[in-house]
């Protein structure tokens, strides 16, 4: 049986649609029964609509607070008998009380090798750091904020000239293949959380290592 996915996001909603490819396979162990967006201008709503997934709107401003937009969010969810929720460009912070409902059934994808470049404009932080590689992360969503235990991550190496849209682009489309992949582990139940470490069951590491730059001397 597969397992029923919310995906909630807030603007583009381009994982959101890897998501969707991803399901779009009756191999795959997921389906996307909801989509939710805290806002009614967010371009993933139509994106949802075309591929014939319901896409409703919490407008987060409708609501008293935090816990009134998250209740309803919640009963929303469990309405439709969802067992793992997607955060996928969801870009409100959530409470702790929402964050322990879902525990290990909530996932965020963060466009960064947690746990460096927490939070926002994180191409732009990479690339003043000076890193060398940079990526994004997908993993269990815990009440601090872009932190938990990581279920899959996707390396690339920073180009020395490199704008943060040109390492953007290149992250996004690691992005759209990390979060399939992620989804298909919960979705199998080759998950296991031990402390803040998630095992994944059944899987294979890359040998290779990898130097940037690469091709000079002392190679
Ligand atoms: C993605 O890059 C995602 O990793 C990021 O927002 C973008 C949403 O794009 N999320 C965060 O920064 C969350 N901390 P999308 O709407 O096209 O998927």
């Amino acid at each position: 049986m597969s397992a029923r996915v919310g995906v909630l996001i807030s603007g583009r909603g381009s994982n959101m649609e890897a998501l969707i490819n991803a399901c779009a396979d009756p191999a795959f162990p997921a389906r996307i029964v909801t989509v939710v967006s805290n806002r009614p201008d967010a371009a993933g709503l139509d994106k949802a609509r075309q591929a014939d997934i319901p896409a409703h709107v919490f407008d987060h401003k409708a609501f008293p607070g935090r816990e009134a937009f998250e209740a309803a969010l919640t009963g929303h969810l469990e309405a439709q008998g969802v067992d793992l929720v997607c955060l996928a460009g969801f870009m409100r912070l959530l409470t702790p009380g929402f964050v322990e409902h879902w525990r290990d059934r909530l996932v965020n994808i963060h466009p960064s090798l947690l746990p460096s470049f927490k939070g926002l404009d994180t191409h732009e932080r990479a690339l003043a750091a000076g890193v060398r590689f940079h990526g994004c992360s997908v993993h269990l969503v815990r009440a601090d904020m872009d932190a938990g235990p990581l279920l899959v991550q996707a390396a690339l190496a920073v180009h020395p000239d490199d704008t943060p849209d040109t390492l953007g682009r290149r992250v996004l489309a690691l992005e759209h293949q990390a979060y399939p992949l992620a989804l298909r582990l919960l979705a199998e139940g080759r998950v296991r959380v031990e402390g803040e470490r998630a095992v994944i069951t059944g899987g294979t590491v890359p040998e290779m290592a990898v130097l940037n730059p690469a091709g000079l001397s002392g190679e």
